[in-house]
């Protein structure tokens, strides 16, 4: 397996595997890699005939400071874990080489950035479409891969590779879960083995909702159980349920209004914000 930590060689290596014909996938990540994100890689493998991960702690993308201290940063570990699922090359850059000056362009999705998690993390969206589109123009991949669980996320990378003709082809891949039903994630390395336990709230009342939803009960007095469910232990705070068209987004007040909607939750284990979503049908 290749790494880079400069931009330069990761394009004459991508140039010269086009080169040759090879079609190319981009898994971008964060780091501290579980089997989510090895699904991604995955699924890549199968579509692609060099799969790229990118691991890059986006400074960008943090509006809380002390969240992009404590983020995990375990490169040895996930190397090992991309060798074994056989991925082919890794860029793994500094923040000098992503930001070799400080950054002055902004986006603004609109109301796709305005709602849930753009409500609760300002700016969030906007430091992941700089940090995606710089890793687009770099790796400039023919597919690039995405997980469910960051469904807003999904929806606003969407609206930029649409927006800006970024010449690829976006997936999105089913969430991967521990096997009580927690939804992995890099942030649950932070949990305690009691936070760990209760954390699998949030998917217990995504099931609950989900059922409530479909039996025909309204969006807001399932909102009151879902709080009801995720509180039930002392220092589990539920931020936000909602019920939201899986395409554009808009907040349902009834979830006939949509074609596919989805319920999207986040909430406080602790210090540690955890999300979760789940599609109605
Ligand atoms: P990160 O949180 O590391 O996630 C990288 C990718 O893995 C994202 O597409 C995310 O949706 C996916 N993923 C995370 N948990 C998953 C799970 N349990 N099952 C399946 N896929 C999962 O998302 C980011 O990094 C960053 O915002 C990034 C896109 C890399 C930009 O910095």
């Amino acid at each position: 397996m290749e790494i880079f930590k400069q931009i330069a060689p990761l394009k004459a290596y991508i140039h010269a595997q086009k080169q040759q014909g090879k079609s190319i996938g981009l898994v971008p990540t964060m780091g501290a890699l579980h089997a989510g994100h090895l699904s991604l890689i995955e699924a890549s493998k199968k579509e692609n005939s060099i799969t790229v991960c990118s691991i890059f702690v986006n400074p960008t993308q943090f509006n809380n400071p002390a969240d992009l201290l404590k983020y995990p940063r375990t490169f040895d570990k996930d190397t090992l874990l991309l060798e074994k699922v056989e991925c082919d090359a890794v860029f793994y850059p500094d923040s000098s080489e992503m930001y070799p000056e400080t950054s002055l362009i902004k986006f603004d999705f609109s109301h796709l950035d305005k709602v849930m998690e753009g409500k609760f993390r300002p700016g969030h969206f906007s430091g992941v479409a700089l940090v995606v589109s710089k890793l687009f123009h770099i790796v400039d991949p023919h597919h690039a891969y995405f997980g469910q669980k960051d469904w807003q996320q999904f929806a606003v990378i969407r609206q930029l590779t649409e927006e800006l003709k970024f010449n690829l082809t976006l997936h999105s891949e089913p969430t991967s879960r521990e096997e009580d039903g927690l939804a992995m994630s890099s942030r649950n390395l932070r949990l305690n083995p009691e936070q760990r336990k209760q954390a699998i709230v949030f998917f217990q009342a995504l099931n609950v909702a989900r059922k409530e939803l479909l039996s025909g009960k309204d969006i807001e007095s399932t909102r009151e159980k879902v709080k009801e469910i995720v509180e039930q232990h002392a220092g589990i705070v539920l931020e936000y349920f909602e019920v939201a068209d899986s395409k554009n987004l808009n907040l349902l007040e009834n979830v006939k209004d949509s074609d596919r909607p989805i319920m999207c939750i986040a909430g406080f284990v602790g210090e540690i914000r955890l999300i979760d979503n789940m599609f109605l049908d």
